[in-house]
C-alpha cells in the first residue's frame, strides 16, 4: 500500500509539473514548449536574445543595421548552416508554389516572376562562413566579397531552385534582378547555369548609370518591366528592399537573411 501511495504521489507530481510551463496549444494539444532565452540550436544566449533579434530583422522592425551583433555570430552561423534555415526557405517556396499553381494565367509570355540573386537564388553562405567574415559579424568588405562573386562558385538555394523550376513548368518566366554590378555579368550567368538556373526572360544587373538606393534601383527596373508590358505575378527576395517600392508585383515573398541588411 505504501508503494502504491508513493507511485500515486509521483504520478501526480509529474502531471502537475508538466502543467506548469507555458505551452503553445492547438485544440488542447501542446505542440511546442517555449524555451525562453535559447537559440535555434538550443544554446543559452547571454545578454542579447538572438532569436528575438533575428525575428526583428526578418519582420523589418529592425532596419539599417550594419553588423550581426557579436554575441549572435555563433547563433547566426548555426542557423545558416543548420536545418532551420533550409526549412524556413522550404516553407517560403511551398507557399509561393501553392500561390503560383492557383493563378489563372493568360499564358501570353508576359507573366514574369522577379528573383533576386544573392541569398535568394544563390547562396553566399560559404563566403559568410569564413573566419574573416563571421556570418556578418565583421564589417562588409567590398573587395573580398567581389573576389568571391568572381569565383562564380555560389551554390543554389534548393528551395528557390525548386520554385524556379515549378514556375518554368507553369509558363511563368523568371527575371533575375540583382544589385550585382554589370561587370560580373558573364560570371553570374555561368554561376546561375552551373547550379541549375538555365533559362530566364531577363537578367538585370546594376549598370554604371544606375544610381540610388536598392529600393530606388529595383523599383525603377520593375517599372521598366511593367512599362514594357510585363506583368509581375510574383517577386522573391531576401531583403525588404527587394519587395517594397513601386511595382512590387501581385505577391511578394521573403526568404530569410540574418547576415546583412541592404536598404
Ligand atoms: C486561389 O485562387 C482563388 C481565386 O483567385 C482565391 O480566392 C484563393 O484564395 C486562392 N487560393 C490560394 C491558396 O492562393
Ligand atoms: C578588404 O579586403 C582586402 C583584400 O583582402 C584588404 O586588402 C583590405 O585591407 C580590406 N579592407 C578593409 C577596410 O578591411
Amino acid at each position: 500500500m505504501k508503494i502504491s501511495a508513493l507511485l500515486f504521489f509521483l504520478v501526480t507530481l509529474i502531471a502537475t509539473s508538466h502543467a506548469n510551463p507555458i505551452r503553445l496549444v492547438t485544440d488542447g494539444a501542446p505542440i511546442h514548449l517555449l524555451r525562453p532565452k535559447s537559440g535555434a540550436a538550443g544554446a543559452k544566449v547571454p545578454q542579447l536574445n538572438c532569436l528575438s533579434w533575428r525575428l526583428a530583422v526578418e519582420t523589418y522592425n529592425m532596419r539599417n543595421w550594419n553588423l550581426v551583433p557579436e554575441s549572435c555570430e555563433k547563433y547566426v552561423g548555426h542557423y545558416m548552416e543548420g536545418k532551420q534555415y533550409r526549412d524556413d526557405c522550404d516553407a517560403v517556396a511551398d507557399i509561393a508554389i501553392k500561390y503560383a499553381k492557383n493563378l489563372t494565367l493568360a499564358g501570353d509570355g508576359k507573366e514574369i516572376w522577379v528573383f533576386d540573386i544573392d541569398e535568394t537564388s544563390l547562396s553566399n553562405a560559404p563566403y559568410y562562413a569564413r573566419s574573416d567574415v563571421q556570418f556578418g559579424a565583421v564589417p562588409y568588405n567590398d573587395t573580398k566579397f567581389n573576389a568571391w562573386v568572381a569565383e562564380g562558385e555560389a551554390p543554389a538555394i534548393p528551395a528557390v531552385l525548386r520554385l524556379y523550376k515549378t514556375l518554368l513548368s507553369l509558363g511563368i518566366k523568371p527575371v533575375f534582378l540583382s544589385g550585382t554590378k554589370a561587370v560580373y555579368r558573364q560570371i553570374r550567368i555561368s554561376n546561375l547555369k552551373k547550379v541549375g538556373y538555365k533559362n530566364w526572360e531577363k537578367l538585370i544587373l546594376k549598370g554604371e548609370s544606375d544610381h540610388g538606393s536598392a529600393v530606388v534601383y529595383k523599383s525603377n527596373k520593375r517599372t521598366e518591366l511593367v512599362e514594357a508590358g510585363y506583368r509581375i505575378v510574383g517577386n522573391i527576395g531576401d531583403q525588404w528592399s527587394d519587395i517594397i517600392g513601386s511595382n512590387v508585383g501581385d505577391r511578394t515573398f521573403k526568404v530569410p537573411d540574418p547576415m546583412y541588411f541592404i536598404g
